[in-house]
């Protein structure tokens, strides 16, 4: 397997700065609309041949330094009760959203063994690839955005509303989530996987004491617990957190990833060496021309030296309109100057 992925996330010398994207799979890569064409996104999930199929064409069509499983954040909230849909126009939407205690109990613990799909997906890509496969999940916070507002939203009223007004119901349901995302990712270390990225996507519409408070009680904890199990690297990826870095010096992480709205180097200063970043190209610099994704890259490898290691990847997900040959253009690109970088010293 090539390890340059592990050992950046780990610290350790690499002979390149390894790259990998978010959202590699999806619809801006015309195999993939191809097998779509086909069958609906949640049986795509639930497929394990194709979802690894799927997996891997970023693999061959890129040359990228990591796999990651396909599949969804909202996955495993299916078989906790929660009436999940995917639709084609708004995204996904939770048609039994939580609001009161009494939509609280109608949800149940998650068993891990309704998604042994994913497992069948993970072993069948650890047979066939041979770079590392990145485990995910959605942080806590993040899924209970979606599970209280029953889908995407703008200004988070029935999560912010239920944070401030009925505070113990709002932990109860971060408790529960909690507990499922860390059987839901003791699942895929299980089956094989060799990193977990957890995706907190929403954690940054909060202010600086709510994201303190979170990260403190639950992410922290989380970590903690997976750390028990297996040393594999953790990634934690607070979207839109720029801000807030320092208040996340404390948790137990290996990696942390960063959208494009704050310098690496300014992050680094935030917390400490003793953590690798991720990012952080904004995605919209892939409708730019070569010139600017060349010199995009150079200043995020040089602002990104002072890590403890630095895994390329996009600030956030690869847009569905983004041409394919601007993403193979800026793996090669990473891949080139930083193995010309390293030696030339
Ligand atoms: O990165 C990868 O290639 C792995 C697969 C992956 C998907 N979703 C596939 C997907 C991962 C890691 C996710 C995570 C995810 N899902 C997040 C966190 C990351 C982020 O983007 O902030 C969130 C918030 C979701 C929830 C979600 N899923 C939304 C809001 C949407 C609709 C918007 C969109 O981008 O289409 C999805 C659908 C989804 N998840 C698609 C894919 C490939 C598109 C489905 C399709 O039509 O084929």
């Amino acid at each position: 397997m090539n390890r340059t992925f592990i050992d950046a996330c780990k610290g350790q010398e690499t002979d390149y700065t390894p790259i990998w994207i978010m959202r590699q799979a999806g619809r801006y890569l015309p195999q993939y609309q191809k097998i779509r064409e086909k069958v609906d996104f949640l049986t795509l999930c639930k497929t394990p041949g194709l979802a690894a199929e799927v997996t891997i064409q970023p693999l061959d069509i890129l040359g990228v330094d990591a796999a990651i499983l396909f599949s969804d954040i909202l996955i495993p909230l299916e078989p906790m009760g929660f009436d999940l849909e995917f639709s084609e126009k708004i995204g996904p939407v939770i048609h039994n959203p939580i609001r009161d205690r009494e939509t609280l109990s109608s949800i149940t613990s998650f068993n891990p063994e309704a998604v042994s799909f994913v497992v069948d997906t993970i072993k069948i890509l650890k047979r066939s690839i041979k770079v590392p496969l990145i485990g995910f999940s959605g942080a806590p916070f993040t899924l209970a955005t979606y599970v209280i507002e029953g889908g995407t939203s703008k200004n988070f009223i029935n999560t912010k509303g239920l944070l401030y007004r009925e505070h113990s119901l709002f932990e109860q349901i971060m408790e529960g989530l909690t507990e499922m995302v860390k059987d839901y990712l003791l699942m895929q270390i299980r089956a094989g996987v060799d990193a977990v990225q957890i995706f907190d996507t929403w954690l940054g519409i909060l202010p600086p004491e709510e994201i303190l408070s979170i990260t403190s009680n639950y992410v922290a904890y989380l970590i903690e617990e997976l750390k028990k199990y297996a040393d594999i690297p953790i990634i934690y990826f607070p979207f839109n957190c720029g801000s807030s870095l320092h208040l996340l010096r404390q948790l137990p992480i290996d990696v942390l990833g960063l959208d494009w709205r704050i310098e690496p180097l300014r992050a680094i200063e935030m917390t400490g060496k003793d953590v690798s970043i991720q990012g952080n190209l904004d995605p919209c610099v892939l409708f730019g021309s070569r010139e600017t994704i060349t010199k995009k890259t150079i200043e995020i490898l040089r602002s990104a030296k002072g890590a403890r290691g630095h895994v390329f990847n996009l600030g956030h997900g690869v847009l569905p309109e983004t041409p394919v040959d601007n993403v193979k253009f800026l793996v090669d690109t990473v891949h080139q100057l930083s193995s010309k970088e390293r030696r030339d010293g």
